[in-house]
């Protein structure tokens, strides 16, 4: 008796295991990976360079990310993957084919031509191609990425404008009621949708902008982008703040999702129940659109691309403010 069970229990098995080999390639479980750009500097006011011998290479070619951007795609259900601006074209090529959507992120690094803006504009111009060929493939930029976006569609290194907007959360005005449906504004409780329009719950820190006049002049960024919500700075000099793709999906914002829940290096930053929301409506959208990619990864790629080779550093210590976590790279 008790030998027929265990057979049977063994028999059953065999099924089950002969199931989960032979499941087909689709219906696996979405497995989303988002590629986060680095940038130079190890995002630490050069405190962590400083560590390194005045004559060791690595001084110059070491970059970072804000641990806030991989914790804003881990929000939202996805994983991240390090894309270092400044490793071979072929190794981010190999890396775009395996990730699912690529984030572009906040922070200082230069727009003009030069490492960091070639691969920004090499892997955007990949996943313009990829669209193209019904390959979809989403991307989001954030402050600097959206700043970026602006460049790399306008071609021109000089579109951006002078702002006033450090350090300070502003609203968020939509162009019209029909931009509260579009984009990532349509994983916004109808609640926050009213909110962000009277509250401050939207935080801005960033000197260069995209004016509304710029867009309106200029052919290229009015048939790349419709523009769904404008900021005033702390002048009152109106910015766009929120962009998305008219044909691909390409959302920017010049004003930080990530921030409201994971960073907390000064004063200012919203971190009410209602600016949380905000964070994970953004977060939810973004992995919403990287679920439809159908790049695929096999376990063992991920293991060797997930940010969990490495470890964030305290970059917010002592002060320095600008991220309270960083990973640096070299
Ligand atoms: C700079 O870092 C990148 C990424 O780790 C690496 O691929 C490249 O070889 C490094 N360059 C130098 C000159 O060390
Ligand atoms: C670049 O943008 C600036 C600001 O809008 C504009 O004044 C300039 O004419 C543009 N340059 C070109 C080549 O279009």
């Amino acid at each position: 008796m008790a030998g027929a069970i265990v057979a049977i229990f063994l028999a059953l098995a065999a099924i089950a295991a002969a199931r989960i080999i032979q499941l087909p390639e689709e219906s696996r479980e979405k497995r989303p990976l988002i590629g986060i750009l680095t940038q130079p500097g190890d995002g630490d006011d050069r405190s962590y360079i400083n560590r390194l011998e005045p004559g060791d290479p690595r001084r110059s070619n070491i970059s970072y990310i804000a641990a806030s951007y991989v914790k804003f795609v881990e929000a939202g259900g996805a994983r991240a993957v390090p894309l270092l601006y400044n490793e071979p074209w072929e190794t981010l090529a190999k890396k775009f084919s395996l990730i699912n959507g690529i984030l572009f992120a906040g922070g200082s690094a230069s727009l003009q031509d030069g490492p960091y803006y070639r691969a920004s504009e090499f892997l955007f111009k990949r996943a313009l191609e990829a669209n193209d060929k019904g390959d979809y493939f989403p991307v989001f930029g954030t402050c600097l990425g959206l700043e970026l976006l602006a460049v790399i569609v306008s071609g021109n290194h000089s579109i951006l404008d002078d702002y006033n907007a450090h350090k300070a959360a502003g609203e968020l005005n939509f162009v019209g009621d029909w931009a509260k449906g579009r984009s990532m504004f349509t994983w916004f409780p109808k609640d926050i949708l009213d909110k962000v329009e009277h509250e401050k719950l939207a935080m801005q820190n960033h000197v260069k902008g995209l004016s509304p006049q710029t867009w309106r002049d200029t052919q290229s960024l009015r048939d790349f982008f419709d523009v769904l919500t404008t900021t005033p700075d702390l002048n009152g000099k109106i910015y766009i703040s929120t962009i998305e793709g008219r044909k691909y999906p390409v959302t920017s914002v010049q004003w930080h999702p990530e921030k409201n829940a994971f960073e907390w290096g000064y004063e200012g930053i919203p971190h009410s129940p209602d600016a949380v929301r905000i964070t994970q409506s953004a977060a939810s959208f973004f992995v919403s659109e990287a679920l439809k990619s159908s790049h695929t990864a096999s376990w063992e790629e991920e293991e060797q691309l997930l940010i969990y080779n490495y470890s964030p550093i305290y970059s917010g210590r002592d002060g320095k403010g600008h991220f309270d976590q960083s990973y640096v790279f070299w």
